[in-house]
C-alpha cells in the first residue's frame, strides 16, 4: 500500500526531458515553413481583437463589478503589459530552447511534472477554447452591425434576424428584457420545455474556421496575414484620424476611481494582450525556431502596445468617459465626430481583427490538445495527421465542437474573465517553470536568455499574482468557475488521463 501511494506520487511528479520533446518534435510529421514575420503576424493575428475593439470600453466606463479606469486606462494597459512582457521573456526562452508544439504544457512537463503539465494544459482550454466564445459572440454584434449598414439592399430577414437566432441563450434574455418583451414567449422551445437559442453566425464562422485550418498551416496563416494587415490598417487609421478631434479636457479626471478603477482596468484589459504565447504553439512548425520564436514574441508584444497606447490616448481624448459607448467604443467614438464612412470602414476592420484572432485560437487549441495527445492523455486517434494536408485534423475537429457547443451556454463576459483568470495562471507557472529550469538543468544551451533573472520572473509572478488578486476579491461568477474549472480538470486527469497514458506506456514497453 505504502509502496503503491509512493509510486502514484511519483507518477505525478514524472517529468519528460527537453530532449525527450526536442525529439518527438524533430520526427514530427508537421511542416516547418514560418518565419519570424509570419510568426509576428500570427501574434498579431491572435492579440489584437475583441480587447481594443470591445472590452476598452467596459475597462474605462466600468460596471457593477469593477469600477471603470476613465482615461487612466493607458495605466491599466501599461500594468498590463509588463504583467506580459516578464512571462513572454520567459516563454521566449522556452521556446527557443525547447522548440516544440505544446506552448506552456511542454514546458510544465520538463520543470514539474506530469500532473501540474495536465492541469495547465487545461486551464490553456480557457485562454485558447474559451476565449474564442467571447470572441465569437462579439463577432456576431459587429457582423450584424455591419449588415444593418447595408439594411437598403439586404433582405430584412437577414438584416433583422430573431434575437434568439444570432445570441447565447443569457444575451438573447437580457436583449428582449431591454425590448421590454417577455423572454420566455420570444425564445422558442424544444419540446416545449428547453428554450432554444444558438449564435449561428458565430457557429457558421467557426465551422469555416476549422474548415481552413485542416486545408494547411501556411494558409492559415496567410489568410491571417491579410486579416492583420486589415485591422492593423482600420486602428492606425482611428489613431490619425481622431487624433484631430482630441479635447485634453476629456483626460480630466484622468483617475476617476483611483487604483482601484485602474486594477480592474488591467484585469479587464489584460485580455488584449492574451495571445502573446500563442506564437510559440506554433513551434515545431517554424523554421530556425531558436531564432524565430524570441523575435516572433518580444516584436508581437511591442507593435500591440504601440497601437494599443494609441488608441486609449485618442479614445480617451475624443469621447468623455459617461459617453463611452461599451460595445462598440471605437466606431461610435468616430461616429460622434461625424466620420460615418470611416465608421464603417473600422466596423468592417473590426471583424477582420476577430476573425484572425479566432483563426489563430483554434489553431493554438488544437497544438496543445495534439501534444497532450501524444503524450497519450487522449484517445489514440487525436493523434493521426491528415494524409495529405498535414494537419491534425481530429484535434482540429474536436477544438471546433467545444466552441460550437461553448457558444450555445456561455456569454460574453463571462468567458473573458475566465480566460484572464487562466492566462494570468498559466503565465505565473511559465516564470516558476523558468526559475526551476536554470537550477535544475543549467548548462543546457539556452539560444535565448531571460536577462535578470531571477528579478524578471519574480516581477511577472507579482505582477500577474496581484491582479489576479484583485480579481478574485472584486468579481462574482468567473472568480467561482475558475477554481471549479480546476477540480474539474483534475478529476478528469484522475478518472481517465492518468490510467490512459500508464496504459499506452505499458504498451510501449512490454
Ligand atoms: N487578445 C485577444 C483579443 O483581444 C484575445 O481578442
Amino acid at each position: 500500500m505504502k509502496n503503491n501511494i509512493k509510486q502514484f506520487i511519483l507518477n505525478l511528479l514524472r517529468k519528460k526531458t527537453p530532449d525527450e520533446f526536442i525529439e518527438t518534435a524533430k520526427n514530427s510529421k508537421l511542416k516547418k515553413t514560418l518565419n519570424a514575420f509570419d510568426l509576428i503576424m500570427l501574434g498579431i493575428g491572435a492579440v489584437i481583437g475583441t480587447g481594443i475593439f470591445t472590452i476598452i470600453g467596459i475597462a474605462m466606463v466600468g460596471e457593477q463589478t469593477s469600477p471603470g479606469a476613465g482615461p487612466a486606462v493607458i495605466i491599466s494597459m501599461i500594468i498590463a503589459m509588463f504583467a506580459c512582457l516578464f512571462s513572454a521573456l520567459c516563454y521566449a526562452e522556452f521556446a527557443s530552447m525547447i522548440p516544440a508544439a505544446g506552448s506552456a504544457y511542454t514546458y510544465t512537463y520538463v520543470t514539474m511534472g506530469e500532473f501540474m503539465a495536465w492541469i495547465i494544459g487545461w486551464i490553456l482550454m480557457l485562454e485558447y477554447a474559451i476565449s474564442n466564445i467571447t470572441v465569437a459572440c462579439s463577432w456576431t454584434g459587429y457582423f450584424m452591425e455591419l449588415l444593418k449598414g447595408f439594411s437598403h439592399i439586404l433582405p430584412s430577414w437577414l438584416v433583422n434576424p430573431p434575437v434568439w437566432l444570432v445570441n447565447d441563450y443569457r444575451t438573447a434574455v437580457s436583449v428582449y428584457t431591454n425590448m421590454g418583451l417577455d423572454p420566455s414567449f420570444e425564445i422558442p422551445k424544444i419540446f416545449g420545455i428547453i428554450p432554444f437559442c444558438i449564435n449561428l453566425p458565430a457557429i457558421l464562422l467557426i465551422l469555416i474556421i476549422t474548415i481552413l485550418l485542416i486545408q494547411g498551416i501556411k494558409e492559415s496563416t496567410r489568410a491571417a496575414t491579410i486579416l492583420v494587415f486589415v485591422k492593423l490598417f482600420v486602428i492606425l487609421l482611428f489613431i490619425f484620424a481622431g487624433a484631430f478631434y482630441v479635447s485634453p479636457e476629456n483626460w480630466v479626471p484622468f483617475t476617476p476611481n483611483g487604483i482601484k478603477g485602474i486594477l480592474s482596468g488591467a484585469f479587464l484589459i489584460f485580455f488584449a494582450y492574451v495571445g502573446v504565447d500563442a506564437v510559440s504553439s506554433a513551434a515545431e512548425e517554424t523554421k530556425d525556431p531558436q531564432k524565430n520564436l524570441p523575435i516572433g514574441i518580444i516584436g508581437t508584444l511591442i507593435v500591440c502596445t504601440i497601437v494599443y497606447v494609441g488608441t486609449a490616448l485618442v479614445l480617451s481624448g475624443m469621447v468623455p468617459v459617461d459617453k463611452i459607448n461599451i460595445l462598440a467604443p471605437i466606431t461610435a467614438a468616430i461616429n460622434s465626430a461625424g466620420l460615418y464612412k470611416i465608421g464603417g470602414l473600422i466596423a468592417v476592420g473590426a471583424l477582420a481583427g476577430l476573425t484572425s484572432v479566432l483563426l489563430v485560437y483554434q489553431l493554438g487549441t488544437t497544438r496543445i490538445l495534439y501534444a497532450m495527445a501524444r503524450d497519450n492523455f487522449f484517445p489514440k486517434s487525436f493523434q493521426k495527421i491528415h494524409p495529405k494536408h498535414g494537419t491534425p485534423h481530429i484535434v482540429t475537429w474536436a477544438a471546433g465542437i467545444i466552441v460550437i457547443i461553448g457558444a450555445l451556454f456561455m456569454d460574453l463576459k463571462i468567458s473573458a474573465e475566465l480566460c484572464d483568470f487562466g492566462t494570468f495562471a498559466n503565465f505565473m507557472i511559465i516564470c516558476i517553470a523558468v526559475l526551476i529550469l536554470r537550477k535544475t538543468d543549467p548548462d543546457r544551451k539556452r539560444p535565448f536568455k531571460v536577462p535578470f533573472v531571477p528579478l524578471f520572473p519574480i516581477l511577472g509572478i507579482i505582477l500577474c499574482g496581484g491582479i489576479m488578486i484583485h480579481g478574485f476579491i472584486t468579481l462574482g461568477i468567473s472568480a467561482i468557475l475558475f477554481p471549479l474549472w480546476i477540480v474539474l480538470g483534475a478529476i478528469i486527469y484522475f478518472a481517465y488521463g492518468y490510467k490512459k497514458h500508464r496504459e499506452e506506456e505499458t504498451k510501449i514497453s512490454s
